[in-house]
């Protein structure tokens, strides 16, 4: 566990010396078995990996209660011993916003971050890709890996580290999910034993439209409407339900061949967002066109 930048930096050197890459997975805590699936991810793709947690206040909404974020130190080292990560930075709010949080130089990508779950809590994202561009400056990885869960997410990171030449690879691991299908989120504990039974319709939404494009449908705003509508009826309140060009999260062109079928509701409390994609691969070039 390394909780200062010096000693994490010098970790670094020993590792550079040695020819080892580095993998870094960014987190917020309160792990779960898709937090640990990137971790094994990461550990294939370089000989060290390194963890981060660091509850990042900038990207919390008005309505989302950063000191309500769920906290399990004890358990995160635990999982993170067993799984064999090789270090766990913990910085302190200092080693991340040094000259304070008015004052911190922010990265920002249009557009992008601007829609779908950007609209609805603006500045969210401006809040991960600036902290996103400093824990990657700090830990300076080879390679860094997210999760398709949030997939507006990692392809906004990844057009970043494209934007400004970052020297280091994005991987997209797939979504863990419960055995019901619901994606596991730290947010899934909002649930109500009720709305926990409801809540894997929304996958099972999800994975019927995306048949439905793969049996040929291309009417896409009527497949996007009667499924906004089923959601709806099953108590979800949806915030938007889309099909979209997986590359760039257009509206699908005439020609598009891998599309991504994403979705926000709320079900009680919890907020909750997953997605499937179509016909391609994340971490291959053909969606780089
Ligand atoms: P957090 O919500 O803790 O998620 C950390 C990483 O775990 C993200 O890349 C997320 O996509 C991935 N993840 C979450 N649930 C998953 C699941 N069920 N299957 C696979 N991967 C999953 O995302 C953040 O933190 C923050 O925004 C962060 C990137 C750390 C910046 O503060």
């Amino acid at each position: 566990m390394i909780r200062n930048k010096a000693a994490l930096h010098k970790q670094r050197a020993e590792w550079r010396h040695a020819r080892e890459r580095v993998a870094v997975v960014l987190t917020m805590g309160n792990l779960h078995a898709g937090h640990l699936s990137l971790v094994r991810l990461a550990q294939q793709n370089a000989e060290r990996v390194v963890v981060t947690l660091f509850v990042n206040p900038t990207q919390f909404g008005d309505g989302e209660d950063f000191e309500a974020y769920p906290r399990s130190l004890k358990r995160d080292t635990r999982c993170l011993e067993e799984a064999h990560a090789d270090v766990l930075f913990i910085p302190e709010i200092e080693t991340i916003y040094p000259f304070g949080i008015e004052n911190a130089t922010r990265v920002s990508v249009p557009g992008l971050t601007e829609i779908f779950c950007g609209s609805r809590q603006p500045g969210h994202f401006d809040g991960v890709t600036s902290v996103v561009m400093r824990l990657f400056s700090i830990v300076q990885p080879d390679v860094a890996v997210f999760g398709q869960k949030d997939y507006q997410q990692q392809l906004i990171i990844r057009r970043m580290a494209d934007d400004l030449s970052l020297p280091l690879k994005i991987v997209t691991a797939p979504t863990v999910r419960e055995a019901d299908g619901l994606a596991m989120s730290s947010r899934n504990a909002y649930l109500s034993d009720e709305e926990r039974q409801v809540a894997p319709a929304l996958y099972q939404t999800l994975h019927d439209v995306g048949e439905k494009l793969q049996a040929g449908e291309r009417n896409y705003d009527e497949l996007e409407d009667r499924a906004t509508q089923s959601l709806a009826e099953s108590r979800f309140r949806p915030e938007y339900f889309a099909i979209r060009q997986a590359i760039d999260l257009k509206e699908p062109d005439l020609d598009c061949s891998v599309f991504v079928v994403l979705a926000a509701v709320r079900l009680g409390k919890a907020r909750l967002i997953d997605n499937i994609v179509l016909g391609g691969n994340l971490n291959s070039n053909e969606l780089d066109g």
